[in-house]
């Protein structure tokens, strides 16, 4: 099955979970770049701002194509218990392309369940399997076997 993990990450909890499943499923991955600098506390602000409007922003063009894939996994943090503004940019964008796919959140403690609706409602279908991750247990290191158990569910789809 020809895999692609998508993700947006803005300080690097998202991708570590990304890295990992791309790893594990030998999957091909694409990096949501936004145009706008979302660093530091003001980038926090205005982040957390935009997601709660749901905005959309600017990002760069993406390297590949979701359509060419069989199964599109996609990464967001949680914003504002949202989507984050690049992922909703992506899925919005990309929508039409993209067939089966799976779906992870990172997160302080809550909104996932909001960000995953969220994600199907703009893709206009559920996903074959979700999952979130605390940041805290992704940098603690000890997410490994709920991966483990989420890449099973993905190949069984
Ligand atoms: C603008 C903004 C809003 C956030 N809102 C939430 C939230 O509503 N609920 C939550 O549990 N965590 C929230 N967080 C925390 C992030 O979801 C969490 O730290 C995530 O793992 C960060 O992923 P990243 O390092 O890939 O950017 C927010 C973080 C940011 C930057």
């Amino acid at each position: 099955m020809k895999t692609l993990v998508v993700f947006y990450s803005r300080t690097g909890t998202t991708e570590k979970v990304a890295d990992m499943i791309a790893e594990k499923l030998k999957a091909d991955m694409e990096e949501i770049i936004d145009t706008v600098d979302r660093s530091g506390a003001r980038g926090y602000l205005t982040s957390g701002r935009d997601a709660m409007k749901r905005r959309m922003t600017n990002i760069e063009p993406a390297k590949n194509s979701p359509a060419d894939y069989d199964l599109v996994i996609i990464g967001t943090p949680v914003w504002s218990w949202n989507l984050s503004v690049p992922v909703r940019t992506y899925l919005t964008q990309n929508k039409d392309r993209i067939s089966k796919y799976a779906f992870f959140a990172t997160m302080g403690g809550s909104g996932d369940k909001r960000a995953t609706s969220e994600a199907a409602d703009i893709i206009g279908k559920e996903a074959v399997a979700n999952i979130s991750f605390t940041t805290k247990e992704v940098v603690k290191g000890n997410f490994e076997a709920r991966i483990d158990d989420f890449c099973t569910k993905l190949s069984l789809a």
